[in-house]
């Protein structure tokens, strides 16, 4: 039997040869960080990618960074609540607190995991002070109704942000200020990295200010602002793996798909619409009532599959004194759902040893 370990996910990004002409002309520009040649070619090429204007796109440091910066651009009161989904990665959470907003936990919606605007209209309601900005969440990657939440935004008078940091293959452009990671786990990878878009140049405008010291223009700075800047060395990777993406997106969608029939094949029919067809992410999820049993099985046979999120944020020690409503689905969520190896050149012994696994143990009786 091959008992070599399957890990959860191998990271994959451009190799030293594709990097080598984009590091040269970082020699020759001696240009290094700063909103660079590097990170404006990656902004153009990202605009023109998701048919936006180049001032709509803005390279940063990491997600996480990148949610604090949004938060500070569209103006929300600091010191209110920021509502978000407790079914999140902790980065929500931390990004909401680090720029002095108090995260107020709600629960999701149990058919697309994500926060709906019919669940952020009840939670104002009983928000227990003001609510000055909601997050939005993409779970693992799916697409969130980028207009209905446009909408809320404009009736309600409070400021979206949508956390699509696993989904950079399903954002859609509008004026809600989005934001992908491009750390070296997701699909779409630089390293460390993020992208803000938003079809609103004013708050872009900011974000690139806020992100930089405050500065915009000259050495003066007007606002709240840290460093949040991607570097040129981070861009060249970005620019690398956008030249790949096509290509890669084709073998993500085949790794995907053959996860998607493992899981079949063991009776797991719960693969997330869409998933491997319409849009790639790397973090392939599926809902199981033996999702327990299923990830201690796999273990055991020497396969990693892990809860992403854990419990969802409210479960994490750090956000234990957050104000909450109550988390039914959250909590479902939590004790069914598990997330599958994959990577996008997983070879066929691992993914046949991945299905054998599951059929093993995916009926515990
Ligand atoms: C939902 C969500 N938000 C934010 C982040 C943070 O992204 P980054 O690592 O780029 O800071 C992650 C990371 O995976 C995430 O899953």
């Amino acid at each position: 039997m091959d008992d070599t370990r399957i890990p959860i996910m191998r990271p994959f990004l451009p190799d030293t040869e594709t990097l080598i002409p984009y590091l040269r002309r970082i020699d020759n520009n001696r240009w290094y960080s700063n909103y660079g040649p590097l990170c404006h070619e990656l902004e153009e090429r990202l605009a023109e990618h998701w048919s936006v204007k180049t001032t709509h796109v803005l390279s940063l440091s990491n997600a996480t960074q990148a949610l604090s910066i949004a938060l500070w651009s569209v103006e929300a009161p600091a010191g209110s609540l920021c509502l978000m989904p407790s079914w999140s990665f902790v980065a929500t959470a931390h990004a909401a607190r680090q720029v002095g907003f108090t995260p107020f936990l709600t629960d999701v919606d149990a058919n697309s995991a994500a926060l709906t605007p019919d669940i952020a209209f009840a939670s104002l309601k009983r928000a227990p002070s003001p609510v000055g900005a909601v997050i939005v969440v993409c779970p693992f990657g799916a697409p969130v109704p980028w207009e209905d939440w446009a909408d809320f935004q404009q009736r309600t008078g409070i400021p979206v942000i949508i956390d699509a940091a696993a989904a950079f293959d399903t954002v859609q452009p509008g004026p809600v200020p989005t934001v992908v990671s491009l750390h070296a786990t997701k699909v779409f990878p630089a390293g460390e990295g993020a992208i803000l878009m938003c079809t609103n140049d004013d708050v872009v405008e900011q974000a690139r200010r806020r992100a930089n010291f405050g500065f915009l223009g000259d050495h003066h700075s007007r606002c709240h602002a840290t460093n949040a800047k991607m570097s040129e060395y981070h861009a060249a990777v970005g620019l690398a793996s956008l030249d790949a993406w096509p290509a890669n997106r084709r073998r993500w969608q085949s790794a995907l798909n053959q996860m998607r029939q493992a899981c079949a094949q063991a009776g797991l029919a719960d693969w997330p619409q869409g998933l491997g067809e319409t849009y790639v992410c790397s973090s392939p999820t599926i809902r199981s009532a033996a999702a327990s049993h299923l990830i201690s099985g796999l273990q055991s046979d020497g396969i990693e599959a892990r809860r992403w999120w854990q419990g969802g944020i409210a479960s994490h020690e750090a956000f234990n004194q957050v104000p909450r409503l109550a988390l039914p689905v959250t909590e479902q969520l939590a004790a069914t759902t598990l997330a599958l190896p994959c990577w996008l050149d997983i070879d066929p012994q691992s993914i046949s040893r991945v299905a054998a696994s599951l059929k093993r143990h995916a009926h515990p009786d």
